[in-house]
Formats: C-alpha cells, sequence, structure tokens
C-alpha cells in the first residue's frame, strides 16, 4: 500500500476487518429516497451515519429535524490556521429494481472477487465510508484531525436534493469553507484514477399526450381521429435527427464550446472503444456528429426518452386507439446551458410540433445546474498529490456525463471551490442491479483522503470558518 503516514497505515490494517463490517452495516439499511415507504430507513441511516461520527471524534453532529431524509451535519474545527474543507457525499440510494436481475438480494451485501456487492456500494455509501475510516484513522492515532472538517451527507441526492436545497442557504454561515470536496463520482474507464473537472446539469420532463378520454375502436375511428401514441411518436422524432442533433430551437445557443486544447486533452484520455462495447453489451457507440465519444459525454448536451408508455401492452392483439400515451423526456446540460429555459424551449417546441386533436402537456419533474470545476486551486493540486500517492499514477482529468445538482449549489450559495473527488468503478453498475465497489478503490480511496488531509494540514492554506 501507499506512503501515508505509517501510525495511519497501521491503524487502517489493525481496522481492516471492523472498517469492512461496518461498511456493510450501513449498506443493510435500505434507504431509498425515492420511495416514501423507505423514509424511516432513510432517517436509520442518518441516524447510524451519526452514531459513527460522534464515535470516531466529530463534534456538533446533527440530524436534521422534522424531515423525511434527514440532513447529517457534523464537524472538527481545532486546527486554527489549517485550510477548512467541508465533505460531501449521499447515503440515499436508488430503487432495486429490476428485483429479479439481481444474483443477490441489494440489502445483503458481500464480498465478491475483490468488490462489495450492494446497493449503494459504489453510489455513494462506500464513498462515505471510506470518508469515515480516514477520519477514524486520524483520530485514533494522533487524537485530532490535520484540518477543519465540515461533514454534509444527504439523503435526498437520488430525488433532486429538496430538502438540502432548503437547508443549504439556511446553514450558509457555519458551511463556510476554503472547499467543498464531493465524493460522488468515479474514476476513468479501465478504473484509471481521476478527478472529475465538470459535471452536466439536466433538465426531466413528462410529456402527457390525451385524446379521447376512453380507447376507441380503430376500425370504427381510425383514419378519422388523431391516435395519441402516434402523435407522441412523432413529437419524440422531431425532438433529433440521425445525426443526434437535438431539433429544439435554441438547444444549443449558450453551449460552451471546447476550445481546441480541451479537445485535445479528451483525445488522449485512453478510451477503450472496443472495451467499451465488451463491458456493455452495445454493438456501436452513436451520438452527436462531429464530436469524439468523450465529448459527447462530457461536454455536449443530449436528450433521452427515459421511459415511454401507452395503449394495449398485453399478450395478443387489441385493435384500439389508445386515449392516452406518455413519455419521461430528459436532457442532460453543459455550461451554460439553464435548465429552465431549456425546459421552455422544450416545451414550446413540443407543443408547436403536436398535431391538432390531441390534447399535449410538458411538465418539469425536476432540473439541475451543469458544474465546471478548476484545477487552479490548492485544494484540487492537493487532490491529484493525494490520487498519486495513493493509486502511484497520474490521475486523469475527465468531464462525467452524470449530474449532482447540488455542486453548483455549493459553488453559489458558499461562494467556495468545488473539486469532485470520487472512487467509484465506472462498471459498478450504479442505479443498475448487482451493484458494486472494487475493494481496492475504497480501500485506496480511505488512503488519498488520509493524504489529502495531510497535505492540506500542512499547507496553511486557509482557516475559513475555523
Ligand atoms: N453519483 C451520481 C452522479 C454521477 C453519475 C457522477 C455518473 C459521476 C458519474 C449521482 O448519484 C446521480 O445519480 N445523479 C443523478 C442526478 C439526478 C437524480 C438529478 C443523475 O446523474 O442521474
Ligand atoms: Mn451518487
Ligand atoms: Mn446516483
Amino acid at each position: 500500500m501507499p506512503a501515508i503516514d505509517p501510525a495511519l497505515e497501521a491503524r487502517l490494517a489493525a481496522t481492516a476487518e471492523a472498517r469492512l463490517a461496518s461498511y456493510l452495516e450501513l449498506l443493510r439499511i435500505p434507504s431509498i429516497s425515492a420511495l416514501s415507504e423507505h423514509a424511516p430507513d432513510c432517517r436509520r441511516a442518518a441516524a447510524w451515519i451519526a452514531a459513527e461520527l460522534s464515535r470516531i471524534g466529530f463534534e456538533h453532529v446533527e440530524v436534521q429535524a422534522g424531515v423525511e431524509r434527514p440532513v447529517v451535519y457534523a464537524d472538527w474545527l481545532h486546527a486554527p490556521g489549517a485550510a477548512t474543507i467541508l465533505v460531501y457525499c449521499h447515503y440515499d440510494v436508488q430503487p432495486v429494481d429490476p428485483i429479479d436481475l439481481w444474483e443477490t438480494a441489494p440489502f445483503e451485501p458481500f464480498v465478491r472477487d475483490g468488490r462489495v456487492v450492494g446497493r449503494g456500494s459504489a453510489d455513494d455509501k462506500g464513498q462515505i465510508a471510506l470518508h469515515l475510516a480516514a477520519a477514524d484513522a486520524f483520530f485514533a492515532t494522533r487524537g485530532r484531525l490535520p484540518l477543519n472538517l465540515k461533514i454534509v451527507f444527504e439523503g435526498e441526492e437520488e430525488s433532486s436534493s429538496v430538502t438540502l436545497e432548503r437547508w443549504l442557504p439556511e446553514n450558509r454561515d457555519r458551511l463556510a469553507a476554503d472547499a467543498v470536496v464531493i465524493s460522488d463520482t468515479g474514476f476513468f474507464e479501465g478504473d484509471l484514477p481521476a478527478l472529475t473537472m465538470s459535471l452536466r446539469g439536466m433538465v426531466y420532463t413528462q410529456i402527457d399526450v390525451v385524446g379521447s378520454p376512453v380507447d376507441l375502436h380503430s376500425g370504427g375511428y381510425g383514419g378519422m381521429v388523431e391516435n395519441p401514441a402516434n402523435a407522441l411518436a412523432r413529437i419524440i422524432a422531431s425532438l433529433k435527427d440521425a445525426d443526434g442533433v437535438v431539433q429544439i430551437p435554441g438547444f444549443y445557443d449558450e453551449v460552451v464550446e471546447l476550445t481546441p486544447e480541451q479537445r485535445a486533452a479528451t483525445a488522449a484520455l485512453p478510451f477503450d472503444e472496443a472495451a467499451y462495447l465488451a463491458r456493455t453489451g452495445i454493438a456501436a457507440l452513436a451520438g452527436e456528429k462531429g464530436y469524439a465519444p468523450m465529448e459527447r459525454k462530457g461536454a455536449r448536451p443530449t436528450l433521452d426518452v427515459n421511459g415511454i408508455w401507452g395503449g394495449f401492452q398485453g399478450e395478443g392483439a387489441k385493435t384500439i386507439i389508445p386515449a392516452h400515451a406518455h413519455a419521461k423526456v430528459s436532457c442532460r446540460l453543459v455550461a451554460d446551458q439553464d435548465p429552465q429555459v431549456i425546459f421552455e424551449r422544450l416545451r414550446d417546441h413540443v407543443l408547436a410540433v403536436a398535431p391538432p386533436g390531441v390534447k399535449v402537456d410538458v411538465r418539469p419533474l425536476g432540473h439541475g445546474q451543469p458544474v465546471m470545476t478548476s484545477e487552479d486551486n490548492p485544494v484540487a493540486q492537493a487532490a491529484l498529490r493525494a490520487l498519486r500517492t495513493a493509486f502511484g499514477v497520474e490521475p486523469l482529468r475527465i468531464r462525467e456525463g452524470g449530474s449532482i445538482p447540488v455542486a453548483a449549489m455549493f459553488q453559489q450559495v458558499l461562494g467556495a471551490p468545488v473539486v469532485l473527488l470520487g472512487f467509484a468503478n465506472p462498471d459498478s453498475n450504479a442505479h443498475a442491479p448487482n451493484e458494486s465497489m472494487v475493494l481496492d478503490n475504497y480501500e485506496r480511496g480511505i488512503r488519498t483522503v488520509c493524504a489529502l488531509w495531510d497535505d492540506l494540514g500542512q499547507s496553511n492554506t486557509g482557516g475559513a470558518g475555523a
């Protein structure tokens, strides 16, 4: 293992078993934020984490009162003159369906082939567990941390962070920090260590197309009345052309194009297309013409149908004109697209192309701003050094296609730089059946965090809020 303080390493070696047991214990709590019947489990996960934070040595440990999926806060602020870092992760997880595709029960985690298998193992409880382990190593060996830490673990990231969005401005003053370290991202294809430099934003919508109040006989009425499912198909087909270019007027207006240097940097990433196709089981790559695959994922906006339904779904044939048809449609956004503006352009376009004879409604179901970070701050630099120390290779700088809406909120509300330091393996099956976290990423992730805190503790960079 890599060169961190030998005393920390000794503590980590001595606690390896207990640490893994506690990680698995957290995974056993089914804290699914999307399903209200799991709200008690979300509170249980919050209480479990709060108890751990107290046991380890954090102070001011709080579980937010009066909400279903509480924010957990804790701090330790006794390193005057040293940097103050806010750490963010989320303890909520995605629903488990389709359950029959899980090889084992999602909330009965276990270790197999060097991976922890279970819902939340990578997204994002494993990353909570590795931060807890790193902090424990410091408190146990030195009785203190080398810098000031503020912990914010939320329970609603997978459901748009509504609670945190309200909590953040209310707690602005006590959250002051030199940087926000968000551990909810992952490595590059091939499990290559990376620092994430940007995330996409998103706008999520539902399109409802309604014709007659009831299904109609498709012989008796077909040809004379508009079919909502056909109308929806035409609407969806109008959203994107065969070259993968979104056809909504104004969709690309605010998109910041990559500079030639950024394009060269993206092209230099060691993307192995054949390995990617083999891993995902996909026949060929697709996407916007004129852009390389990694540009399409990280630097270009997209539009996708996430779900589509309507009409007869049963066995055999039923000749109807369905009364209604529906689709969930979302866009991933990049700087400087604004989710609200893009929603309005999407809605206006859909209403403009909707044929007469059906009622069409476009509703917003969630949104988040894209976020760009910079390497030009001491904490990002230290994070790169810490990854080098713990993984023994030069970390890549990558643009992720996923979204963490709170990242931009932290930037805006706290005015602090955000550093996206996450450890999930790209083949983690996040949000899918058989989610897993590579144990070596978790173990080296702990060393990365140890190296980072020690590095920042020595650099006397700040003292915000300490
Ligand atoms: N951890 C992910 C975000 C992520 C995905 C980072 C892929 C890096 C790579 C996060 O938990 C997530 O799933 N976010 C949602 C946001 C949505 C619910 C607003 C997403 O990206 O779909
Ligand atoms: Mn996540
Ligand atoms: Mn997620």
